[in-house]
């Protein structure tokens, strides 16, 4: 479904140029849940940005489900974003002032989605995260860890083939940060493709590949044993 062909990214900072990614070519295909590793400024969010249609390349080519997104406008990447992808971060990057569920319901305004379907659509996600009961609170009221769960509810509301996550744990303990990654494991068992972006070698494991960058560009990719995933044991929900 993803497919990365010599994609380079070069930042222009005045006249100093910094070549975040240097010709990298992979694909992943549907279903896929893969891990990128890399040292701080290997260009891992820069790779994330470019798959994600938040950013283009300065070279190469990317087909996202058989179309080359590489030559879309803008305004056509954000339709493919908000249709097709999932994004979280580390940061949870919530609204303060609005509620959770009014939070889930973002991707779903920008889509047009009327107000009625909109509270369905995001309560059914939050359901999923095991948050029904929090729905009313502001996110200040609310622990990192669900802070995240609200991220993944908002993330899903668009039923996105594709899920990016950059770093989704590193603000958490690791309890709080093991559930998170079981609900991944769980969307993946349900279909969707995932993409993670992690330093810590423990997180990268629940994924079938890891991806290791090195100064922009791909070092190797280290295929996982599928076994492993039975380790990982029963996935719990809330
Ligand atoms: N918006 C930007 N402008 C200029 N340089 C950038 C920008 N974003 C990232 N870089 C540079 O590109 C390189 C890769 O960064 P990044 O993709 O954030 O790495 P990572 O996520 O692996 O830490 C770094 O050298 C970084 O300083
Ligand atoms: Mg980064």
């Amino acid at each position: 479904m993803i497919n990365l062909e010599n994609i380079t990214k070069v930042y222009s900072m005045g006249s100093v140029e910094v070549r975040a990614l240097d010709d990298v070519s992979f694909s992943i295909s549907d279903g896929d849940y893969v891990s990128i590793m890399g040292p701080s400024g290997s260009g891992k969010s820069t790779l994330m940005h470019i798959v994600g249609c938040l950013d283009r390349p300065s070279s190469g080519r990317y087909s996202l489900q058989g179309e080359d997104v590489s030559k879309l406008d803008d305004t056509e990447l954000a339709h493919v974003r908000n249709k097709r992808i999932g994004f979280v971060f580390q940061q949870f990057n919530l609204l303060p002032r609005e509620t959770v569920l009014g939070n889930v319901e973002i991707p779903l305004m920008y889509a047009g989605v009327g107000g009625k379907e909109r509270r369905r659509i995001a309560t059914e996600a939050l359901a999923r995260v095991g948050l029904a009961d929090r729905m009313h609170h502001r996110p200040a009221e609310i622990s990192g860890g669900q802070k995240q769960r609200v991220a993944i509810a908002r993330a899903l509301v668009n039923s996105p083939s594709l899920i990016l996550a950059d770093e989704p744990t590193g603000n958490l303990d690791s309890r709080t940060g093991g559930e998170i990654l079981a609900i991944l494991d769980k969307l993946n068992a349900e279909g969707c493709t995932i993409a993670l972006v992690t330093h810590d070698r423990s997180v990268a494991e629940r994924a079938r590949r890891i991806v290791h960058l090195r100064d922009g560009a791909v070092e190797r990719i280290e295929e996982l044993d599928v076994e492993r995933s039975a380790e990982r044991g029963p996935v719990r929900w809330a």
